[in-house]
């Protein structure tokens, strides 16, 4: 052997392996470890802190995220409401390792996205996400019966007894009496329900639903909500659905507005549903603003976001200087000072 390639050879085996030099670096960017995050508990599914995604391309960038936080805890069925462009599916796509964030702290089941490797984030799409579109074609194949279609991506990850647990899985969303039907001989409702089924195939532990009712009526809606709070029951399986469609929030918990790409106010269920159930045989038509109590958030920086009706009420203009009072154990916000002259 030639003394240069001895010296090649032997610089292999002293310097440390590449991946062992990003995951360090990795390790030096954030100063700690995952579990000492401020405000990050093992019971969080979801933990996201400055999440930023910025698409760029040769002239533009866009910054779908900006900052994003939320925090969602295991075993939850929450929904993620915001208008269109204000970055939902960014998120969902984020949130099931689908694209990778710019910057900022996502973790997913107990392991930091971030410093994943693409095995590990193959694995965790794999095994622990199941996806719902809006546009279910993106799951299904048109020319399998309904129960194929869900057995497939058991077969794949060469799991047991698949047969029988697409059957019991499709009889759980209804279709008992369709699940020999082709697809492409299903209703758009029922294609959905079909969905959901191969979503759950692999017993993920989150279930991300992408405006999983923005594509069928009411009705059909109202079916689809009902799946999910069983499945939510059932299998204890996250849920986290997006959508522009405010009416959602009577069918979860808790809601959390985005607006471009920052989480704004939260809507957290005042009563169970248990309590809810009953209030409802008794009378119809409750309000959502009686279902649900709108919380502010408190940002880890201490800032808060006032809803533009508020302001507005309190006459205090967008880009001002208010006043703070403590009184007793409450803050006061106001624009002018009490003994101000109008100018
Ligand atoms: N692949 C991409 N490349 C460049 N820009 C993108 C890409 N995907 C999304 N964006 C931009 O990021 C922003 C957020 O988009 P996103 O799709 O997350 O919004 P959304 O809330 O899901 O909207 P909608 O309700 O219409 O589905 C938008 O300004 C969008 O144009
Ligand atoms: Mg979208």
């Amino acid at each position: 052997m030639k003394i240069a390639d001895l010296k090649r050879k032997l610089l292999t085996i002293i310097r440390p392996k590449k991946s062992i030099t990003r995951d360090i670096t990795a390790k030096n960017f954030y100063g700690k470890d995952d579990s000492e995050i401020p405000g990050y508990t093992p019971d969080h599914i979801i933990f996201c802190d400055g999440l930023v995604k910025i698409y760029k391309s040769k002239d533009t960038e866009v910054v779908a995220l900006q900052g994003l936080e939320l925090e969602i805890k295991k075993g939850e069925m929450m929904a993620i409401i915001g208008n269109s462009g204000s970055g939902k599916s960014t998120l969902m796509n984020l949130l099931g390792g689908l694209d990778r964030p710019s910057a900022g702290i996502l973790i997913v089941d107990g392991k930091n996205l971030l410093r994943m490797r693409k095995n590990e984030i193959l694995e965790y799409k794999k095994k622990k996400v199941g996806f719902v579109w809006q546009n279910n074609a993106r799951n299904l194949i048109p020319y399998l019966p309904a129960l194929h279609n869900v057995e497939l991506p058991m077969l794949l990850a060469g799991k047991k007894n698949a047969r029988k647990k697409a059957t019991e899985l499709l009889e759980i969303m209804g279709l008992k009496d369709r699940m020999h039907n082709r697809l492409s001989q299903l209703s758009g409702g029922e294609q959905q329900r079909v969905a959901i089924a191969i979503a759950m195939a692999n017993d993920p532990v989150i279930l991300l639903a992408d405006e999983p009712t923005g594509a069928v009526d009411t009705a059909t809606a109202e079916i689809i909500y009902n799946i999910f709070r069983k499945l939510n029951k059932e299998f204890a399986v996250t849920i986290i659905i997006v959508t522009h469609d405010r009416a959602v929030a009577k069918n979860v918990d808790r809601v959390v507005t985005i607006v471009d790409g920052r989480t704004g106010s939260e809507y957290i269920r005042k009563k169970s549903y248990k309590e809810q159930i009953q209030e409802l045989d008794r009378m119809s038509g409750v309000e959502e603003s009686e279902t649900h109590e709108e919380m502010i958030v408190v940002d880890r920086q201490g800032r808060l976001k006032i809803p533009e009706e508020y302001l507005e009420l309190a006459n205090i203009p967008n880009n001002s200087k208010v006043r703070l009072k403590m009184q007793d154990d409450k803050i006061l916000i106001y624009g002018k000072d009490e003994n101000e002259e109008d100018v």
